[in-house]
Parts: C-alpha cells; sequence; structure tokens
C-alpha cells in the first residue's frame, strides 16, 4: 500500500483527482467505481469543476441500502446524482436497486455487471471499524455482491443523515471484498480522528477478516490518502 498523507480533505480530493485525470489522458479509464459518504466529497467536487468528460466512462457504485427508492434523499442514487452525476453524465450509472424483490437475483445481476465491466480505479472511503462498501467486521475475504445487515456502530454512523435512528436502514446490498479486490487499482481515502484506528488496524495488523479493508494489504495496486488526524495512530 502506497501512503500518501496530505493536509486535509480539499488535498486529498486533489490528490485522488489527479490520479483519475492520469489515467483518463492515458485512455486507461473506461470503468470508475464509486464510494458514498462524506469522504469522496472533496474528490467529487474535483471531478465537477474540472473540464474531464466522463461521458464514455461506466460508473459502478459499492452499495446500496435495502428498502430505499432511487428518489429517497438517503439513497445511495439520490447522494451520486446530486453530488456527481447531474454535473457529470457517465456512459452509464450502475448501482445496486434498493428495492429489487429477489435479493439473490440482485446480486447476480450486478456481479454480472462486475464480470462485464471491470473496474479500473474503485474509490473507497472507510467505515470506522474498517468496513469498505458495507462490507463489516467478519465477512470472509472471498465474498461476493450480497446482501449485508449493518451493524449497530455503522447504524449509529450514519444515523446523521437520517432524521432518526428508526430511519436508517438495517440491511443494504453491498460488493463483497473479492469483487472489491479484482478492481485493477484502489484509492482509499480516509480524514479525520474517527478513522485513525481503523487506518491503524488495515495498514499495521496482519490482514484478517475483523479489519475488512485489511484486505486491501493482499492487493498491488493501492494508494492511501489520509490527512494528519487519520494518519496519527500509525
Ligand atoms: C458508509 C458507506 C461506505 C463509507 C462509509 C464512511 O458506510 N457504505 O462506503 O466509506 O459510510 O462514510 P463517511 O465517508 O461519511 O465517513
Amino acid at each position: 500500500m502506497k501512503i500518501i498523507r496530505v493536509q486535509d480533505q480539499i488535498a486529498g480530493g486533489q490528490t485522488a483527482f489527479s490520479i483519475i485525470k492520469d489515467a483518463m489522458e492515458k485512455n486507461k479509464l473506461n470503468v470508475l467505481g464509486l464510494a458514498t459518504g462524506s469522504t469522496p466529497l472533496s474528490l467529487y467536487d474535483q471531478m465537477i469543476h474540472s473540464s474531464l468528460d466522463f461521458s464514455d466512462v461506466v460508473s459502478i457504485n459499492l452499495d446500496e441500502y435495502v428498502g430505499l427508492p432511487a428518489e429517497n434523499k438517503q439513497s445511495y442514487h439520490y447522494f451520486m446524482q446530486e453530488q456527481l452525476f447531474k454535473y457529470k453524465p457517465f456512459k452509464k450509472n450502475y448501482l445496486p436497486d434498493g428495492l429489487a424483490k429477489d435479493a439473490d437475483r440482485e446480486c447476480k445481476r450486478y456481479d454480472e455487471v462486475l464480470a462485464t465491466h471491470p473496474i479500473d480505479i474503485q474509490i473507497l472511503g472507510i467505515g470506522q471499524n474498517g468496513h469498505i462498501g458495507f462490507n463489516e467486521p467478519g465477512t470472509p475475504f472471498d465474498s461476493l455482491t450480497r446482501k449485508v445487515e449493518l451493524t449497530a456502530s455503522t447504524i449509529e454512523a450514519n444515523q446523521r443523515f437520517f432524521e432518526k435512528k428508526e430511519d436508517v436502514p438495517t440491511h443494504a446490498f453491498s460488493m463483497g471484498i473479492n469483487s472489491i479486490m479484482q478492481s485493477k487499482q484502489i484509492i482509499l481515502l480516509a480524514y479525520g480522528k474517527a478513522k485513525a484506528q481503523a487506518i491503524k488496524a488495515m495498514i499495521e495488523e496482519s490482514a484478517n477478516e475483523n479489519c475488512p479493508a485489511s484486505a486491501l494489504q493482499h492487493h498491488p495496486e493501492v494508494s492511501v490518502i489520509v490527512d494528519h488526524e487519520a494518519a496519527m495512530l500509525l
């Protein structure tokens, strides 16, 4: 893993953007894997304000809450639309369908999307408990897309986006650890001291399923972009 320390979230967004820009200029970005949460917003801001044209690029998101329609303001469909897609059109945007009635079929469909569109660069944030996508601690490293139950700590952490805790969905569809590991290149972003413990476990502990992000130690091309607070325990 290549650790890149930056001043703050703005600088982190600029650093991640320059990696994406470089790949685009070399015609090496056909499929971009995207993440939600507050962390990638400075990157999306850079993309929006750039002259880069993503209309030949396919995007694939990591996850979506089960039970939320695309119009729901807390859904990841809505988030992506508002934070990126309405400003920068892509060739096609893929996200899991939170309303899919048949979960197994939806997961299979998503794995087929991933098989036909191998991800060139995957953007990741990280949960305070080390989750990536919605792969909570204990997720097998060979996991593919599936329906997952969110942990109490993730529900707690994501509560800030909802009016009340009861509104936070209890399940999500998420790409698995193995699906993420298939990406040719990965950029993981983390800012703030709430992420420091997860960053330490991801980098310094031997890879184990209690810290899902530690699987990335086995990936050949990972850039970890961290501010001083997220890196403070390293
Ligand atoms: C959610 C998402 C993750 C994201 C995490 C951290 O759980 N499923 O992909 O990395 O939140 O969110 P934030 O960036 O807001 O800290």
